[in-house]
């Protein structure tokens, strides 16, 4: 297999749109591979034959291929930023309510909260997420505003929405995540009302953006928690650090290890068929295809950054 940079000061030397161009090549040729999430019914509309990917580079170039510029649902990458913004609001209190551990079992699983008293495993898998909703819901006004108003500012697109058909069909659909939210409630660990933590999870879900939006709005992860568009400290490098370690043992649920294994980046999926990972100090970038394997990542976008990391030499191993 090529490996063309041993290191992150070697990027100068790599040809990244023709890295992307051959990417996109293979990708193509895969094309039907995987099943599009069909449990939202609104989703399963999305066409399987779509590829992106972009780079959004700490100088500031984006480099981008495919549909880098149609958009999706972006689904559980929405879990990266509301945990950015929980731990800001709460700062370690934050890991009496939810755990950091791998968990083994898949995004939706109830099976550990019981076992585990009401502490969801990590932040990424559902049930965790609710739990960084009701954090955000307690302690910032206008929660569904605030947050778009932060994804416009982290990707600097202020056309970035939100699908409230998606919303609504995830909220007639979503019997299982009205289970765990007032599963975990029973245990005083929601402290918001459950239906209004549902209505902001399914919100934060159902943003629309596309992957050169996805790739800057994580910029601020591989700059020690600055975000390039604004100039704002979104986090503390220590922040930035944590939240990357959270997302390699987590980021794509009971795959983390073989994401470990074959790509080698923090990075964080969503059954949209999106992938957001980081570079440290490097980039920001996203793939998106809508064929989902089984444990619900996009196929050919777990393939496209396994070939990337390994034409690059950028995985952190
Ligand atoms: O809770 C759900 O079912 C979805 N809105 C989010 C799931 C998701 O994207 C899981 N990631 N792969």
């Amino acid at each position: 297999m090529r490996k063309l940079a041993p290191n992150p000061d070697d990027l100068g030397r790599l040809d990244l749109d023709d890295i992307l161009g051959t990417i996109n090549e293979e990708v193509r040729r895969r094309f039907g591979e995987g099943e599009v999430a069909d449990y939202i019914p609104k989703l399963a509309e999305v066409p399987k034959d779509r590829f992106g990917m972009a780079l959004a580079m700490l100088d500031g170039r984006v480099h981008e291929v495919g549909d880098a510029r149609e958009r999706f649902s972006i689904q559980s990458i929405s879990k990266v930023y509301t945990l950015t913004l929980a731990l800001e609001a709460a700062g370690d209190a934050l890991w009496t309510r939810v755990d950091r551990e791998p968990s083994g079992d898949p995004y939706n699983s109830l099976i550990q909260l019981e076992l585990e008293k009401g502490i969801p495993r990590n932040p990424f898998m559902n049930a965790g997420a609710l739990v960084t909703a009701d954090v955000v819901l307690s302690n910032y006004d206008d929660a569904e505003r605030m947050l778009l108003d932060f994804m416009r500012a982290r990707s600097g697109n202020p056309e970035v929405g939100t699908d409230d058909v998606v919303a609504k069909s995830e909220r007639e659909s979503g019997y299982r995540n009205v289970a765990m939210a007032n599963f975990i409630r029973s245990y005083d660990n929601l402290h918001n009302d459950v239906q209004d933590v549902l209505d902001f999870y399914y919100q934060q879900c159902a943003l629309r953006m596309d992957c050169v939006d996805l790739a800057r709005s994580v910029q601020y992860l591989a700059d020690g928690g600055r975000c390039r568009a604004t100039g704002e400290a979104v986090t503390t490098a220590e922040g930035a650090t944590r939240i990357n370690s959270v997302m390699m043992i987590a980021g794509t649920y009971d795959a983390a290890g073989d994401f470990a294994y074959h790509v080698g980046l923090p990075a964080k999926s969503g059954v949209g068929g999106g992938i957001v990972a980081v570079v440290p100090r490097v980039m920001g970038l996203c793939v998106w295809s809508p064929g989902l394997d089984e444990k619900g990542n996009s196929l050919l976008g777990r393939y496209a950054l396994h070939r990337f990391t390994r034409m690059t030499g950028l995985s952190v191993f």
